[in-house]
């Protein structure tokens, strides 16, 4: 496999310290390979026995795995079960004064809500959708700010049996409309407006944009939670404050119990073509895997302050702040601002001020705090840290480097979490007590995940060579279609080559001790700032706006997002010469796709060109452009080139 090599040769070692390994959930690695071989030896057993052990069933399971119909799995299917009963009810009995979450609004006032309020609210909520008709099975969007009313609104929906369906609040109208129509949502509940850095950001205007578009027939409810008290325009017919629909509710809500198999959400996620793929997660296999990730790789404890930076809008945010800290019974905080407000020590400061323990962040934030005050973590009395966590992207070992001696004090593991949307939860990350670290692996599968490498045969490729990231075995927590297209499902994660193993769209390799290093993408897939972005996405908002007549999206490795998007565009008028006109339109493209997509996916580069580089076949040479973007020497073969003349042209960034 020529064209996925690795470059990256790390060599440091950091064993788990005898003081972590005392207290961990899971010692040594000849625990870990006891649970392994466990896993081997009966798979089914294995995960049936973790399923009775950590979920409150109401009806319990007579069916593990049910692989009938693959790669449609189906796991505890005859189970019933409610997860938010899960998360809420079960500790109330033991601890329903525990505070469960910590909120930091982003002017920094802070409040507490216990699992006993929690519960309350959530249920108060839930009886609020059953009145406006919302019932079980129904889709709900939530365009949220990061607040306890996303996790209250989240955990309502998954009381009465409800799909909630989170667009994160950077995305714009189209694409929220996009994801309305594609679920055919019943409601939609957002805010006002969210706070960031000290400024008020709309919200609601996007609804109420999305929904002129069309299409949306469907939503009866919009559902309004007063934030910012910025004036909103109202529609009677269909809106109303999340205030007036709560306050008249009891605070009593039977919880819905459903099969395992019952559709917990949907969050949708970029792949390979221009339409994002609505990953459709389960109740009881999903809730599994957030609690033992949550047990083994976040060696979670009962007076852990757990922090995970992400928004409710990714799937981290669902697995690591709405669901598995909160089935867990612990304590965790939820920040609703930004990292850099009022300055680049917030995280640092929120570290001391609520005694945070375990803090689970992304590379690109790291990198982008190293950048700002790289010094500033020793401001602040961090030593209430005892263990640190990264995802999204790989982690660089430079970043990690200073993640372990500047935050952690080099007396914190990091556990560098290898995972995805479709995934559910942790798959490949460390079991701090047990393994020893290197900077930029996330190490080894969870106990019952079968990762291998393979190659395009599907066969299995020996240490230190790269190829396919794929799961073996059906795991609970897995994706279980893609919203209203099963063939989809089938062609992007289960391809006949791998002969029914998950394909994860990722190339790796193992290292001599089995380790595995993520290398990147292997379909057109960027990863800015931890953000899945396909390229065909980007580039059929280029190609919809009028002055487009063509655009081709690649990455380019970025300082501190780790990829950013350039963009080449061929206008359907002149190419523009002249510097200052090519910057206005190259930021109005900009603008163009932060308003079809959203800010995220704003091009860093756009380079203008009388055509694109094609085979005679017709088709784009992405390899071509993504030699392009990095500045590199062309060495690739270009006699298929239809045009090479435009290659001068694409050389030259306008902006
Ligand atoms: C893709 C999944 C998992 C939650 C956040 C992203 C990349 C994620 C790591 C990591 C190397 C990583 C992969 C993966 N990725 N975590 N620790 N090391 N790469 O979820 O948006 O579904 O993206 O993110 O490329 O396929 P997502």
């Amino acid at each position: 496999m020529p064209n996925i090599e690795s470059t990256l040769n790390e060599t440091r070692v950091f064993n788990p310290a005898a003081e972590f390994v005392k207290q961990a959930n899971v010692s040594g690695m000849a625990t870990y390979q006891t649970m392994c071989a466990a896993a081997e030896q009966d798979y089914t057993g294995y995960w049936a026995k973790l399923a009775r052990e950590y979920v409150q069933w109401k009806k319990p399971f007579t069916k593990v795995l049910d692989e009938s119909d693959a790669p449609f799995f189906k796991w505890f299917e005859d189970g019933e079960l409610n997860v938010s009963y899960n998360c809420l009810d079960r500790h109330l009995a033991t601890q329903a004064e525990k505070t469960a979450i910590i909120f930091e609004a982003d002017d920094g006032k802070v409040s507490h809500v216990s699992y006993r309020e929690l519960h309350g609210r959530v249920s108060q909520f839930a009886n609020g959708l059953k009145s406006r008709g919302i019932r079980k099975g129904d889709r709900v969007i939530i365009y949220m700010p990061m607040s306890v009313e996303a996790v209250v609104a989240m955990q309502a929906c998954a009381r009465i049996g409800a799909i909630h369906s989170v667009v994160f609040g950077g995305f714009s109208s189209k694409s929220l409309h996009e994801r309305i129509i594609d679920a055919r949502a019943v409601a939609v509940i957002t805010a006002d407006g969210q706070m960031r850095g000290g400024k008020v950001m709309p919200l609601k205007p996007a609804v109420d944009e999305a929904l002129s578009f069309g299409g949306c027939e469907t939503v009866h409810s919009v559902i309004v939670y007063r934030r910012t008290g910025a004036r909103v325009h109202w529609n009677d017919a269909t809106n109303i404050w999340w205030h007036e629909l709560f306050n008249s509710q009891a605070s009593h809500c039977e919880p819905e119990w459903v099969s395992a198999e019952h559709p917990l959400f949907i969050l949708y996620t970029s792949g390979s073509t221009g339409k994002p793929k609505g990953v459709q997660h389960s109740s009881g296999g999903y809730l599994l895997g957030a609690m033992v990730s949550m047990q083994w790789v976040f060696d979670y404890k009962a007076s852990d302050i757990f922090w995970c930076t992400a928004d409710v809008g990714w799937v981290t945010g669902h697995t690591y702040v709405a669901y598995g800290p909160l089935a867990m019974g612990g304590t965790q905080v939820i920040f609703e601002g930004v990292p850099t407000y009022p300055d680049a020590g917030r995280f640092w400061k929120m570290i001391q001020d609520h005694q945070v323990t375990t803090f689970y962040t992304a590379p690109t934030a790291i990198r982008s705090l190293i950048k700002l005050g790289g010094d500033l973590p020793k401001q602040y009395d961090l030593s209430s840290l005892r263990l640190l966590g990264s995802v999204g992207e790989p982690i660089n070992p430079e970043a990690w480097m200073w993640y372990y001696n500047t935050v952690g004090q080099a007396r914190c593991p990091i556990v560098d979490t290898w995972w995805q949307t479709e995934t559910g939860c942790h798959m490949i990350a460390p079991l701090p007590g047990a393994m020893p670290l290197k900077p930029g692996t996330c190490t080894l599968p969870l106990p019952g995940i079968m990762a291998a490498i393979v190659n395009e045969a599907g066969d299995e490729v020996h240490d230190q060579h790269g190829g396919f990231l794929v799961i073996k075995r059906p795991f609970p927590s897995q994706i279980r279609a893609i919203w209203g297209d099963p063939e989809r499902y089938k062609q992007s994660y289960f391809p006949a080559e791998m002969r029914g193993a998950y394909l994860a769209g990722d190339s790796a390799r193992r290292d001599e001790d089995g380790y595995f290093w993520i290398m990147g993408r292997i379909d057109d897939v960027l990863n800015v700032s931890g953000h899945r972005l396909g390229t065909m996405e980007i580039e059929s908002a280029l190609a919809s706006n009028p002055l487009v007549a063509e655009a081709a999206v690649v990455g380019k490795p970025h300082d501190i997002k780790g990829e950013a998007v350039v963009a080449f565009v061929v206008l359907k008028g002149a190419r523009p010469e002249d510097p200052t006109k090519a910057k206005e339109i190259a930021d109005a493209l900009r603008n163009w796709v932060a308003k079809e997509i959203g800010p995220i996916a704003k091009p860093d580069e756009i380079r203008f060109g009388e055509n694109l580089p094609k085979t005679r076949s017709g088709k784009i040479m992405r390899r071509l452009l993504r030699a392009l973007a990095k500045g590199e020497e062309i060495t690739q073969d270009i006699s298929t080139l239809e045009n090479p003349a435009i290659l001068e042209q694409l050389k030259n960034t306008v902006s």
